[in-house]
């Protein structure tokens, strides 16, 4: 397996002793986030696992992940071969494909510059806002009369398979420049298909490590392919359409885009790359797939994290009242005004990190980081949620504490605080969606708590254990909520 022979100056990495065929996976565990930082105490920032046969580096403490994701970007972004990755979008995905440095870059630059015009890009409707802001003010706005109804007709809601509906619109009006109903069994059908997919996509599966578990029938891997093809072969249907209908002078949405620019081959003054005209139209899958799951998640959490919370939702619903008010919606340029509900979400992110681990990373070459040797190829785990629990960076770090990120008089957010909190990964691949994602949990967040007032069901216990994924959830429940007050007309 791996030599502990390193060149001259460097040391060999630290790390658990393996077991012969299965490695560590003993101690790794069903929740490798949490085995996996208590190996720090050992090991410390920078050591090696071995799952299966096949060695794994785990980098773990904020000042470690900078220095290899931001100094040591270029050597730390590519992507390792993973079996579970071949099955996603095709094996073509943006985000999981093995793409050479110079595929993958070019691509992104074209995910980015489709996100920037289709979402960030100022609203023709109305003025002062973007366009993926009228999106979800019109879809937060359904989704709390779709709560009320529940109520008056049932008492209680389960409130994720509603949640992910209008979060899946959102980024659907984007990509599609389409909406569906609550109702709509292909739509609910694709979006709640997200558990498999984490369960699979998660860091560490032993199975794209282990290669006989490639061969051996497994409910989970069954599951994983299955929801791969339903959902490529939902957006390929949604691409077709496109094709028919598309009209070069009036670009609709993201796929249209996408489809212009396959055609035009406008790439080759751009970059030194040819790209095909799949790997240009099939970064709609990418998006569309990574831009709901992980939003609905943090909503979820934050409900969550509310109903267990009370005294926190009363903070938030006066902050609301005394900078909003109940005349007006709140919008997303009201975000500096409420640093209380921005430090609930910024705790929520830290506390919950609900994706533990970045999507895997691997090394374009040999490299050395805090002495260690570490060769080209290895796959590396990326632990958030290590960083976000690490008792040298937080004060109690188990406690659930918004006022954690607020200044001293607690007008504003404490930059220095809040810089630390490890959710988006940092560097090269960090997330694309980033200011999508964070807009759109301040806004839904905030359009349904000026108007409700969340919490258990009566005599239940509410469930806070996360099940292990790729984006870690709480088991679904169900929830009552009421109107804080009648409900008034939109202004
Ligand atoms: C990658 C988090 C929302 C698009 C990632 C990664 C994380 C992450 C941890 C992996 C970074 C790495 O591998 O180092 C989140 C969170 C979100 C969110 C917490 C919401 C709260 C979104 C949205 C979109 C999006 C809304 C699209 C509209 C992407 C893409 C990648 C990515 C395309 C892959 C980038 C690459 O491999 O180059 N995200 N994300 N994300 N995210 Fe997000």
């Amino acid at each position: 397996s791996y030599s502990k022979n390193v060149p001259k100056g460097t040391k060999p990495l630290p790390g658990p002793t393996p077991l012969p065929l299965i490695g560590n996976l003993l101690s790794i565990g069903k929740n490798p986030h949490i085995s996996l930082s208590k190996m720090t105490e050992t090991y410390g920032d920078v050591f090696q696992i071995q799952i299966g046969t096949k060695p794994v580096l785990v980098l773990n403490g904020l000042e470690t992940l900078r220095q290899a994701l931001l100094k040591q970007g270029d050597v730390f972004s590519a992507r390792p071969d993973l079996f579970t990755f071949r099955l996603i979008g095709d094996g073509q995905s943006l985000t999981f494909s093995q793409d050479s440095g110079e595929v993958w870059r070019a691509r992104r630059k074209l995910a980015h510059n489709a996100l920037k015009t289709f979402a960030i890009s100022p609203s023709l409707g109305s003025s002062n806002t973007t366009l993926v802001e009228d999106h979800i003010s019109k879809e937060a706005e359904s989704l709390v009369r779709t709560f009320q109804k529940l109520i008056e007709e049932k008492g209680e809601f389960d409130h994720y398979r509603y949640l992910v509906v209008s979060v899946a619109n959102v980024i659907c009006a984007m990509c599609f420049g389409k909406r569906y109903d609550h109702n709509d069994q292909e739509f609910v059908d694709i979006v709640n298909l997200t558990d498999e997919f984490g369960a699979a996509a998660a860091s560490g599966n032993p199975a794209d490590f282990i290669p006989i578990l490639q061969y051996l029938p497994s409910r989970t891997m069954k599951n994983f392919i299955d929801v791969n093809k339903k959902f490529t072969s939902f957006t390929q249907k949604h691409v077709n359409e496109h094709y028919g209908t598309l009209d070069n002078n009036a670009i609709r949405d993201i796929t249209d885009s996408l489809i212009q620019h396959s055609k035009e081959k406008r790439l080759d003054e751009n970059f030194n790359v040819q790209l095909s005209e799949q790997k240009i139209v099939n970064i709609v899958n990418d998006l569309f797939g990574a831009g709901f799951d992980t939003i609905t998640t943090a909503l979820s959490w934050s409900l969550m994290y509310l109903i267990a919370n009370p005294e926190i939702q009363e903070k938030i619903h006066k902050e609301l009242d005394q900078v909003i008010g109940r005349e007006r919606r709140p919008k997303l340029s009201d975000r500096a005004q409420l640093p209380y509900t921005e430090a609930f979400i910024l705790e929520m992110f830290r506390h919950s990190t609900f994706i533990p681990f970045t999507i895997p990373h691997c090394t374009n070459s040999d490299t050395v980081l805090n002495g260690y040797f570490i060769p080209k190829g290895i796959c590396v785990l990326i632990n958030q949620w290590q960083v976000n629990h690490d008792p040298k960076l937080w004060k109690d770090p188990f406690s659930f504490c918004p006022e954690r990120f607020l200044n001293e008089d607690g007008s504003s957010i404490n930059k220095n605080e809040s810089e630390k909190v490890m959710i988006f990964g940092l560097g090269k691949r960090r997330c694309l969606g980033e200011a999508i994602g964070r807009m759109e949990v301040f806004l839904f967040l905030t359009i349904m708590l000026q108007q409700m007032q969340f919490s258990k069901q009566e005599g239940e216990k509410l469930d806070m254990s996360a099940q292990y994924g790729l984006t870690m959830k709480h088991k679904r429940c169900y929830l009552n909520a009421k109107l804080r007050f009648p409900m008034m007309p939109i202004s």
